[in-house]
């Protein structure tokens, strides 16, 4: 090269390198951190980071007390930041607002995030549900080589049939971390609505009809997962107990039922938890949207029970953006330009107050603060699924309830090797509901997977048979045409099989086993006819199923794979044992096995009532409520009666009680002590439990109150304790005590609004199960007891025809 081409080749390379430095220089111009380089060179006073010698530093998050952070905001800013950041938190470009975000999606599959300032050193959080195991996307940018799988944990019903808190709070540790290592910081659960009516389609996410447990069980996974350093979000604020009309119904509810139930649920969780955040819920409470009543989200949320988290809408929730910021409904998810826009305007025209403004911001700030976003956690992607699992798999087994179980039918005997599964739900088992609760989990073990791995031989024939049904089922799906712009999808209706078929299996295996599947989730209702009650077919295959094996001198067994309570009446009386396996999460097919085969015993009981027929349900009538083909309004006319509180006091006989379940051994419960029969701040109640079978197992006890009804109505009596044990060796003993407290006596009087328990003589039952009561004590209660007076808010705006026991039902 001579040196004129080496002059040439040095002015082409610095071409080069200026192109190159030109167009780094303009990427970072175009990027945030070059706005805020030129801001600090240019704009007096600007300077990012606390500690820089500029005169004016912006204050930073974390640096700077949130009061100086929020002194630093402009209008623009505090809007953004109340208002969600959508899905995908980009930056916000309005009419007179620029906030840069970041363009990103952090974590694929999540709900919402919160919008990030980085002026003010305020990153993005993640929020994503749900109640059965983190819901993210599983796979990203097309790319199926690496997966973002979560566990697929039991649904809220079966976790509440452990009636374990400490054991729903390992599900949460091991839950919460991976909210933790996908880079979530808010965990959109749990959901603890009240299961008022058995055909709500989100109950398999929810815990009980009763507010103890379902407070109780609700505080456990909070406390579990936000042991990892996240949060949650408890949900949904208030009396949310139906998807019909779920956006706009109006619950019409008395002051004591709210108090008593809807609330009191989400009262015990707060105080035994502290959630990150609280989230509003869809419906009216006697007229107002949750999200927009003050006297719901601040006069009783945080003056009352002294909550400091912030509070978020339901996504979409509400109508009136205004109305929600005044009540203390801090963010609204998941968010639009259109309402930041709402949000200063409203601040313009003093319809929202700066001071209003600034609490809400601060509310969020605090969370945002302790949140693994701004604390820069270094997450994995890659949580111990294998440990998680295990976890998953130990809590279903707990959580399943025996219901029935003729002759010592089940454990299986040593005889039972050929099992004939019947039922899609055995190939086909329902791990959790649909909906915002699903979980992109990597497989689900199946009852006959399950059944297989613990060495019995499911009939590999019928396993064919069912493959190829759903194969075809598949095919005709895609087929059709579609409706309405839209593929029908969904599992496909209950195989019948054949009567051959049927006489058959009954010949080849030892016993039948038949899954019964029901699903669920958001957005829907369960239809009586075809979901809470079983299809005439589904009862045809039983019966046939039933006389072929029984003629034969065989037993038939049913696995209820199902996320609420079904019709059991008609049917149940074919089948010699019933395990009530609930959606067990991913690891389904194991557990039940677990149990069938009596590696476990069984020790879950019923959180949640099974009647006799769905007319006995005490909101039957007022369900999902009025007009029949578009319900605008639900009254909740059985006041504080629902669950056993009613079949209790009216004497109604259920089919299963309230805290029922059997077990492959008996236990006794005896020796009731009280540490004083008369009332003095406290009582102590104790009772020895015996395992006075043959195998080791765990009895939950249940302690009930049953108070002097003078100056207003109570139930017959209310759950006010309740402790399983450890796992009794045959013989064994466990003393089991109870506290019982001035808390647990009173009773909610609408008129003063005060919480009260009459003076007179009490009752303690303490059992297995609501019906079956072991042991009970009396004390005395000398002079009434006033234990708190709450503000006078909630009121229904019409008069409620409320059920009392001894006049109507
Ligand atoms: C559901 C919430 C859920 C939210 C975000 C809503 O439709 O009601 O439970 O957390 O969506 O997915």
């Amino acid at each position: 090269m001579n040196n004129i081409d080496k002059v040439k080749k040095a002015a082409i390379n610095y071409y080069i390198y200026c192109n190159y430095r030109l167009c780094h220089f303009m990427n970072f111009m175009k990027s945030y951190a070059g706005v805020l380089l030129l801001a600090i060179i240019f704009i007096p006073g600007v300077s990012p980071v606390k500690g820089q010698s500029n005169a004016n530093p912006v204050p930073q998050l974390g640096h700077n007390t949130i009061q100086e952070v929020i002194a630093a905001m402009t209008l623009e800013e505090k809007a953004t930041l109340v208002v969600g950041a959508g899905r995908a938190p980009a930056p916000r470009n309005l009419p007179g607002v620029t906030i840069p975000g970041q363009t990103e999606i952090k974590v694929p599959g999540a709900a919402g995030n919160t919008a990030a300032i980085p002026r003010l050193g305020i990153p993005s959080m993640v929020l994503s549900d749900g109640p059965a195991g983190l819901r993210i996307s599983p796979i990203r940018n097309g790319d199926s080589t690496i997966m973002y799988y979560a566990t697929g944990f039991p649904v809220g019903t079966l976790l509440a049939s452990t009636w374990d808190p400490a054991l729903v709070e390992q599900v949460g540790k091991a839950f919460g971390n991976e909210v933790k290592e996908y880079g979530v910081d808010i965990l959109l659960a749990p959901g603890i609505n009240i299961h008022r009516n058995p055909l709500n389609g989100r109950n398999f996410e929810y815990y009980s009809e009763d507010p103890l447990i379902a407070g109780k069980m609700a505080a456990a996974i909070i406390n579990g997962v936000q042991s990892n350093g996240v949060g949650t979000a408890v949900k949904h604020f208030a009396a949310n107990n139906q998807e019909t009309s779920r956006n706009s119904i109006n619950t019409i509810v008395s002051e004591r039922a709210l108090r008593e139930l809807y609330l009191r649920n989400f009262r015990i969780a707060i105080n035994e938890s502290n959630p990150w955040t609280v989230m509003s819920s869809y419906n009216k409470i006697n007229g107002t949207y949750t999200a927009e009543r003050k006297d719901l989200i601040t006069t009783v949320l945080r003056d009352e029970w002294n909550y400091k988290g912030f509070v978020m809408t339901d996504w979409g929730g509400g109508r009136d953006w205004t109305a929600e910021m005044n009540a203390g409904n801090d963010l609204i998810m998941p968010g639009s330009p259109r309402q930041v826009q709402a949000i200063i305007s409203a601040v313009k025209h003093d319809s929202i107050s700066v001071k209003q403004l600034d609490m809400n911001v601060e509310h969020i700030l605090n969370v945002v603060l302790k949140s693994p976003s701004f604390l820069k956690y270094r997450y994995s992607n890659k949580p111990d699924l294998k440990a998680h699992a295990e976890v998953a798999h130990k809590a279903a087994t707990e959580g399943m309830v025996l219901l029935k179980n003729e002759a010592n039918t089940l454990p299986f005997s040593k005889n039972i090797k050929v099992i004939a599964a019947f039922g899609n739900a055995s190939y086909n088992t329902i791990a959790g509901g649909t909906g915002s609760g699903d979980v992109n989990k990597a497989y689900i073990i199946s009852v006959y997977k399950g059944l297989a791995n613990a060495g019995y031989a499911p009939d590999a024939g019928l396993e064919t048979i069912y493959t190829q049904y759903f194969q075809q089922a598949k095919a005709q799906a895609l087929a059709a045409a579609p409706v309405n712009g839209r593929r029908q999808q969904g599992p496909p209706p209950e195989m019948m099989a054949t009567d051959d078929q049927i006489t058959q299996k009954s010949k080849d295996c030892d016993i039948a086993l038949i899954t019964i599947g029901r699903n669920a989730g958001e957005g829907a209702d369960r239809k009586l006819e075809t979901n809470y009650n079983l299809t005439a077919d589904e009862k045809q295959q039983i019966r046939k199923i039933a006389e072929s094996f029984h003629s034969k001198g065989k037993k038939v067994v049913a696995v209820l794979n199902i996320g609420g309570v079904i019709d059991m009446n008609e049917w149940k009386d074919n089948i010699d044992a019933i395990l009530l396996a609930w959606q067990p999460g991913q690891e389904a097919g194991y557990a039940i096995a677990d149990i069938l085969s009596g590696k476990v015993n069984p020790s879950g009981k019923l959180a949640t009532t099974f009647p006799v027929q769905y007319t006995d349900v005490p909101s039957a009538k007022n369900f999902p409520g009025t007009p029949a083909d578009k319900p605008a309004q639900v009254i909740y006319q059985e006041g504080i009666y629902i669950g056993y509180r009613y079949y209790d006091s009216f004497n109604i006989k259920p089919m299963y009680e309230f805290g029922y379940g059997l077990s492959y051994t008996d236990f006794s419960i005896t020796d009731i002590k009280l540490s004083s029969d008369k009332f003095k701040g406290m009582v102590t109640a104790t009772v020895n439990v015996k395992n006075i079978g043959h195998v080791a197992g765990k009895q939950v006890v249940q302690l009930y109150i049953s108070a002097p009804a003078k100056t207003i109505d109570k139930p017959a009596q209310e759950l006010k304790g309740f402790s399983k044990t450890r796992l009794l060796q045959p013989g064994e003993s466990q003393p089991v005590t109870f506290s019982i407290r001035e808390a647990d006596l009173v009773s909610y009087h609408t008129d003063k609004s005060e919480w009260i328990a009459d003076e007179g003589q009490y009752m303690v039952k303490i059992g297995a199960s609501s019906r079956d009561i072991k042991q009970t004590a009396t004390f005395k209660v000398g002079s009434k007891i006033v234990t708190e007076t709450d503000h006078k808010v909630l009121q229904p705006l019409i008069a409620i025809d409320e059920y009392k026991p001894g006049t109507n039902k």
